[in-house]
């Protein structure tokens, strides 16, 4: 399943919208359903709106009625490991307290979770 989700964040990073960076990111998160939903990074030339691929790709799938996750793989394509942003720990610990989360570059992978990630998040 994880070389499943591998190629499906592959795939979609080729569709990020990134004339600013050009920094191509892709997420495809599994949910417990078994469903695979995919998301890449969206920029605007007001730069702080933003969106990361992780963060897509969970709204799509809390948008589509689905909020318990099994497993996240983000990729970017580039040689170094790029690990999530700030915003998207916080977002994707809205929804799971210990997601398995791998990050994939062109030449490297770790596997990690929300837990090691985001210690102590802030939590209603
Ligand atoms: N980006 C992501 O898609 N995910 C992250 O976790 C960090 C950053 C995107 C946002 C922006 O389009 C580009 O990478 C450079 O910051």
């Amino acid at each position: 399943m994880k070389q499943k989700l591998i190629e499906a964040a592959k795939k979609v990073s080729e569709n990020a919208y990134v004339p600013y960076s050009g920094f191509q990111v892709g997420a495809a998160l599994l949910t417990e359903s078994g469903k695979i939903f995919t998301g890449c990074n969206v920029e605007n030339s007001s730069y702080g709106l933003t969106n990361c691929a992780e963060r897509t790709a969970i709204f799509k799938a809390v948008s589509e009625g689905e909020t318990n996750f099994k497993e996240l793989v983000i990729f970017s394509n580039t040689e170094e490991l790029f690990y999530p942003c700030g915003a998207c720990r916080q977002v994707i610990s809205e929804f799971s307290s210990d997601l398995k989360i791998t990050i994939v570059s062109l030449t490297d992978e770790f596997e990690t979770s929300i837990r090691d990630l985001l210690p102590h998040g802030f939590k209603l």
